[in-house]
């Protein structure tokens, strides 16, 4: 049989982009064939390092299953495209903004937020991590940035963002020291977070993972109305008294025209690390039904880990320590997930009719 782009382009009909659902035939960028090789370039809308080896190979086999022992060389490579939603106003020097948010305190939004940033970094994109929790900063100490490191300020009225673990990282903690309190009131606050967004000078980012403080009050609406947001990701234990609270997080990001690309259930499950009896301290399935309550996607249960907790107390998030254990291939597969999620849910946006209430 020859070898053309349409029968490559059929023999790959099946093999799905496991994220998006779509064939990945749709993907292909270049072919190029010689008398027994194949040259072919996919081109996927969100990084995807973790996964490329295992579609290449898929791809390989289909195609020697119907050409024999041709060589066959496939190359990936990813476009990342800024898909926006609400009213807001981009962020200078990036594509795509991501909240990290629940209504709760507590859950794991900043330990979500900061192994996010690092998995997106791991599977290849540019990435920023902007602690958006003004009154009680986190990831300074996280991402083990040493206590009195201050940024850099570019022509009298930018601030450098810090760089650790090769992502770029801003955070109130750079500005004040551990024993500082906050005590600002909301305005303030929302004037303060509004300096770190617009004067951090962000270079090319992909992706800008914002982690929110609790609650749905004044710096979650500024952040809401003022940046041009691609998404929420909301954390939550599985529990009742949190469920409802990260409803209540749903509810603010729809109000806002911002689409929730997924749940992240933190702490499902305990497993001792002596015996491995596993136990629901905070109840079970409670992510996937708001999942689907809200028809968005659970995007991972996370295990409640002793491991998780001293890394990151340690300054060493789990992504950053070893990017192939356990913890982190879910993360990596929850940052696929997202980014692949930002371009589906703004592709389904866009197809969706626009109704316009006009009053007569
Ligand atoms: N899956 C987990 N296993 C073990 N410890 C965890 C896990 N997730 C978070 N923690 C720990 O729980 C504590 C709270 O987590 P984190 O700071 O991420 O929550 P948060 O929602 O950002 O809190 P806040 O509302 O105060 O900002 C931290 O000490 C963190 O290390
Ligand atoms: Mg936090």
């Amino acid at each position: 049989m020859a070898i053309t782009r349409e029968s490559i382009t059929a023999a790959l009909h099946d093999i799905k982009d496991p994220y998006l659902g779509n064939s990945l035939s749709a993907a292909i960028t270049d072919f190029s064939s010689g008398e027994q090789s194949v040259l072919l370039s996919l081109t996927l809308g969100y990084p995807a390092a973790g996964i490329t080896a295992d579609l290449a190979q898929q791809i390989t086999d289909r195609i020697q299953q119907l050409h024999g022992d041709l060589e066959v060389h496939v190359q990936f490579n990813w476009q990342i495209e800024s898909f926006t939603s609400g009213k807001g106003q981009p962020v200078s020097g990036v594509k795509n903004v991501i909240a990290v948010a629940s209504g709760k305190g507590g859950v794991g939004k900043s330990t979500v937020a900061v192994n996010l940033a690092l998995a997106m970094k791991v599977e290849g994109a540019r990435v920023g991590l902007l602690d958006a929790d003004i009154y009680g900063p986190s990831q300074g100490s996280m991402l083990g940035v040493p206590e009195g490191t201050r940024p850099e300020i570019y022509q009298q009225s930018l601030m450098e963002p810090i760089e650790a673990h090769g992502i770029q990282c801003m955070s109130m903690s750079f500005m004040a020291s551990d024993r500082t309190p906050m005590v600002w009131r909301g305005p303030m606050a929302s004037g303060a977070l509004q300096q770190l967004v617009g004067q951090t000078r962000w270079d090319n980012l992909d992706y800008l993972i914002v982690d929110m403080p609790p609650g749905t009050g004044d710096i979650q609406l500024t952040l809401c109305q003022q940046v041009a947001l691609s998404g929420a990701v909301i954390v939550t234990t599985p529990q009742d008294i949190a469920l409802l609270d990260a409803q209540k997080g749903i509810e603010m990001f729809r109000q806002v025209n911002v689409p929730v690309l997924g749940i992240v259930e933190n702490m499902s499950v305990h497993i001792c690390s002596e015996c491995g009896h596993k136990e629901t301290i905070f109840g079970e399935g409670g992510g996937l039904v708001i999942a689907e309550e809200y028809g968005t996607r659970l995007l991972a249960s996370l295990p409640l880990s002793i491991e998780i907790r001293q890394l990151l107390d340690s300054g060493q998030p789990p992504v950053a320590v070893d990017p192939e254990s356990e913890i982190s291939l879910v993360f990596r597969d929850i940052a696929r997930a997202v980014a692949a999620a930002i371009c589906s849910d703004s592709a389904d946006a866009e197809s969706q009719p626009v109704i316009r209430i006009v009053n007569d």
